[in-house]
C-alpha cells in the first residue's frame, strides 16, 4: 500500500528517537512491499524557535494530508518560564483537538526479560497486561483558564456525550481482549466524576453487557497499580488522571523509554508517539531508548495504515533485541552493558 506519514520529531531527543523509528518503518515498507511517504513540519520548542509558533500552519495543513502522524516529544528548560505565553505543549494539545484525537491507547505489558528493570518487584508484574484508554481532547486540560497576580483557575469540565466515546472506545478494547474495564475517577469530590460514572454504566450496561465494570477512585487506582498490576485489564479515565497514571505504570515496564501510544478520533488517522518526554538531559548524546518511539511506529501500523501483521513484525523485534539483552542505559544493569540508541534500533532492524 501507499501511505503518507508526518514526522512531527519536536524537541530534546524526540528527533533522535524519531529517526530510528522512520528507519524502522522504511524497512517494514522495503519488506512488505510498501511505500510510505515522509515528510517532516515543526512542533513544539522547536516550531517556537523556527515560527514564534508551537504549531505552524503549515504543519498543521501537513498533518491534514497525511494518513498518520509520528511525534517525537516536546519540550524543555528553555521553553519553560511559568510567565511564558507561548509554551511547547500548547502546539500537542492544540494538534489533538484540531484532529479529536480523544482516545489515547497507552498499553502497559513489560517484558519477561525487563522485570528487574523495573522499581517493582517481579513476582507483582507477571502476568502484567494494562490497556490504559485516557480521553485526551476534554477535563482539565482545555477548560477554561484565568490568571491574575494573585489568583488562578483552571476549569474540569466534561460533557455526556465525551464520555460516551471514549467510554465506547475502551468496550470495544475490552471486548477484544479479557473483558474488564476498570473506570478510575474522584465520584467522591468531584461533580465530573459523577457524570463520568453514571454515563459510563449506562453505556456499558446498554452497549456491552458482556464487559464487566468496576469503578475506582483514583487515589486507590494509583495505590493498586503498584500493589496488585496483573488484576487490571482495561482501565479507562479521564485526561489527567490517565497523565499521571500512565507515568506511573511506564514503571511497571522497566522505563518510560518502553511505553508506546496512539491517540485516535473517529477515523483512521492518528498521532503516535511514545509517552515520555524530551528528556533534555541526555538530548543529543545519541543514548535515548528508541524502543517506545519504534513501538509507537508499529500502533501507527496497526491502527492507522490496518497492517497487523506489519505491527506485529515490528513488536515482535522489538521484544527480541530485548531478549538478546540490547538495552539503552535506562533499562541496563551490570550484566547487560548499556548501548548507544542507533545499536538498540539496529537490533530491532537486524530482527525484523
Ligand atoms: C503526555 C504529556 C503531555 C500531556 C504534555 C507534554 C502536554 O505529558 O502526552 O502525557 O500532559 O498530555
Ligand atoms: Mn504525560
Amino acid at each position: 500500500m501507499k501511505a503518507c506519514i508526518t514526522l512531527l520529531p519536536g524537541d530534546g531527543i524526540g528527533p533522535e528517537v524519531t529517526a530510528e523509528a522512520v528507519r524502522c518503518l522504511q524497512h517494514v515498507a522495503r519488506k512488505f512491499n510498501h511505500e510510505f511517504e515522509m515528510q517532516s513540519a515543526a512542533i513544539g520548542g522547536a516550531a517556537i524557535d523556527a515560527e514564534g509558533d508551537p504549531l505552524p500552519a503549515a504543519t498543521i495543513a501537513a498533518c491534514h494530508k497525511a494518513d498518520a502522524l509520528l511525534l517525537g516529544a516536546i519540550g524543555g528548560p528553555k521553553w519553560s518560564d511559568p510567565d511564558a505565553r507561548v509554551r511547547p505543549e500548547q502546539g500537542l494539545l492544540r494538534l489533538r483537538r484540531e484532529f479529536d484525537f480523544y482516545a489515547n491507547l497507552r498499553p502497559v505489558a513489560p517484558h519477561p526479560a525487563l522485570l528487574d528493570a523495573s522499581p517493582l518487584k517481579a513476582h507483582l508484574l507477571a502476568g502484567v497486561d494494562i490497556m490504559v484508554v485516557r480521553e485526551l481532547t476534554g477535563g482539565i486540560y482545555f477548560g477554561e483558564k484565568t490568571r491574575t497576580a494573585e489568583h488562578a483557575t483552571d476549569l474540569c469540565a466534561y460533557s455526556a456525550t465525551e464520555i460516551e466515546r471514549i467510554i465506547r472506545v475502551a468496550g470495544r478494547l475490552a471486548r477484544a481482549r479479557r473483558h474488564r474495564i476498570v473506570s478510575v475517577d474522584k465520584a467522591n469530590v468531584l461533580e465530573t466524576s459523577r457524570l463520568w460514572r453514571t454515563v459510563t454504566e449506562r453505556v456499558l450496561t446498554a452497549e456491552f453487557p458482556d464487559v464487566s465494570l468496576e469503578h475506582m477512585l483514583v487515589d486507590a487506582a494509583a495505590m493498586h497499580l503498584l500493589r496488585r498490576p496483573a488484576d487490571f485489564d482495561v482501565m479507562v479515565t479521564e485526561n489527567m488522571f490517565g497523565d499521571i497514571l500512565t507515568d506511573e505504570a511506564s514503571m511497571l515496564a522497566g522505563s518510560m523509554g518502553l511505553l508506546p501510544s496512539a491517540s485516535l478520533g473517529d477515523d483512521r488517522k492518528g498521532l503516535y508517539e511514545p509517552i515520555h518526554g524530551s528528556a533534555p538531559d541526555i538530548a543529543g548524546k545519541g543514548i535515548a531508548n528508541p524502543y517506545a518511539a519504534i513501538l509507537s511506529a508499529a500502533m501507527l501500523l496497526r491502527h492507522s495504515l490496518q497492517l497487523e501483521e506489519e505491527a506485529v513484525a515490528l513488536e515482535t523485534a522489538v521484544a527480541r533485541a530485548i531478549d538478546q539483552g540490547v538495552r539503552t542505559p535506562d533499562i541496563a544493569t551490570a550484566e547487560h552493558a548499556p548501548v548507544s540508541t542507533r545499536a538498540a534500533a539496529d537490533a530491532v532492524l537486524q530482527e525484523i
